[in-house]
């Protein structure tokens, strides 16, 4: 990632497409806000001594900030939600593009007050590692509609979406199986006001991100990974390779892909919904450098700590292993990583990999793997 390279205390608005999906809400505000952003680049950036504290604030603030409860759906669903003006008029019956995330679902829309009709409605998937998946295509959805719409990707999963009106509130429902963690039913999830007409200010935006502070960001994960067996040409195939080759676990939706180099073996892997791992482990001596993630929807993954040291120690925590107690503004508790012995008969001198975690996490709640659980098998 080149933008990682690039000197601190730069600050713009230029930043890479599909690095952060507030990207190309940043470069939308600075058309409305007739460059008012471009004062961004005078703000003086502080120093971060711990990176992933840094970026844990700035995504904390943001989701704390756009964060909306509404009365109906599935509890522990947070809805972030995104609305920006899309006219320079401020009237009730402004339009509004609706930007929002819950769950696995990105959505985003022109909605207009009091209108019975979703403009230029488009839903994605977020497909762990693989990253954007689409569900449906940009188009009109009326809220009064009396059937679902039928959604797939053909091979790969299936499924209806919904959005009706329901008091004073927009509901979105969903059916739809997937491969990796079975089939996801919401009856219908409140995922914004019939009232929305707030206008995200380029002062509120300007408060967020900046380069320098982005580039605190750990790495961002590679979209749409080729499996190196196929000849598939189609995103659709490509996705249902992507399935094929890496999927671990569909009952936890533990997606993993594992490279061995000459020294070294990196894995990637993502886990439990919203938790992923990314580093490397040298295979002769099982010492380790390996980031923890947790994803916020809309926002992207969030590094908690850096982990690094021997997987097979006895530890430095009270779980054993490789342990970080972790205190950003997003999440509180600890993580540790550690190698066990395989207890599967004849597979000796292998190991499998554990993940200890206990944390709070802002938007998502508790997380409690209750003890060491076992997320990979490694191949050494
Ligand atoms: C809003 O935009 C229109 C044209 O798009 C322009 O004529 C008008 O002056 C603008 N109003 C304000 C308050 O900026
Ligand atoms: C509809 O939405 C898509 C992406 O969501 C966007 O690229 C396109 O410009 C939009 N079209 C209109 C007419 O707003
Ligand atoms: C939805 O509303 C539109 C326009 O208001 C109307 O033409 C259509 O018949 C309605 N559909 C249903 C299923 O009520
Ligand atoms: C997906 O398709 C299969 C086969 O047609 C069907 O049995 C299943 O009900 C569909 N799933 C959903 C959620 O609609
Ligand atoms: C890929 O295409 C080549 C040439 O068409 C073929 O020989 C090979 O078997 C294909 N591989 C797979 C995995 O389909
Ligand atoms: C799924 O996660 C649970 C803990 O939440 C763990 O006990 C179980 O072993 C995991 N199952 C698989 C197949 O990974
Ligand atoms: C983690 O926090 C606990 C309690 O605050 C402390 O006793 C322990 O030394 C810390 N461990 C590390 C590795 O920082
Ligand atoms: C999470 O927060 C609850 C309530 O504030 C607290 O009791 C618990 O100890 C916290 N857990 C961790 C891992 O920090």
């Amino acid at each position: 990632m080149l933008a990682f390279l690039l000197g601190p205390g730069e600050c713009d608005d230029g930043l890479r497409e599909g690095y952060f999906v507030v990207v190309p809400l940043l470069a939308l505000a600075a058309c409305f806000a007739g460059g008012a952003l471009a004062q961004s680049n005078a703000l003086p950036v502080a120093a971060a001594p711990n990176p992933n504290l840094a970026f844990a604030t700035l995504v904390s603030h943001w989701a704390t900030d756009n964060e909306w409860v509404g009365k109906a759906g599935s509890h522990n669903l947070p809805v972030i939600l995104l609305p920006i003006a899309v006219t320079n008029t401020t009237s009730e019956a402004a339009p509004v593009m609706v930007h929002f995330g819950c769950g696995f679902f990105e959505v985003q829309t022109i909605y207009s007050d009091g209108a019975a009709v979703l403009r230029n409605c488009s839903v994605t998937l977020f497909v762990p590692i693989w990253g954007r998946a689409q569900l449906l295509a940009p188009q009109d959805v009326p809220l009064n509609a009396s059937s679902p719409i039928s959604v797939e990707i053909p091979g790969v999963m299936n499924g209806t979406l919904a959005f009706y009106l329901k008091n004073d509130e927009v509901l979105m429902a969903w059916v739809l199986d997937t491969p990796f963690v079975g089939t996801l039913d919401e009856p219908g999830l409140s995922v914004f006001p019939t009232s929305i007409n707030a206008h995200f200010t380029a002062t509120q935006l300007q408060a967020r991100f900046c380069r320098a502070e982005l580039q605190q960001l750990a790495k961002p994960s590679t979209p749409s990974i080729v499996p190196p067996t196929t000849n598939a040409t189609s995103n659709d195939a490509l996705l249902k390779a992507f399935f094929e080759d890496f999927l671990v676990s569909p009952l936890n939706g533990t997606f993993a892909v594992q490279t061995m180099g000459e020294n070294q073996y990196h894995v990637e892997e993502s886990f439990l919904g919203i938790f992923s791992i990314d580093g490397s482990i040298d295979p002769s001596s099982l010492t380790a450098a390996i980031t923890p993630y947790v994803r916020i929807p809309v926002s992207g993954r969030v590094s908690l700590a850096e982990l690094n040291g021997n997987l097979l120690d006895a530890g430095s925590g009270p779980v054993g292993g490789v342990f970080a107690n972790i205190s950003v503004v997003l999440a509180q508790g600890h993580v540790a990583l550690s190698a066990r012995p395989t207890l599967e008969p004849g597979q000796e001198g292998l190991h499998d990999l554990y993940i200890d975690a206990n944390l709070n996490i802002s938007m998502i709640g508790a997380f409690n793997t209750m003890g060491p659980i076992k997320v990979l098998s490694l191949p050494f």
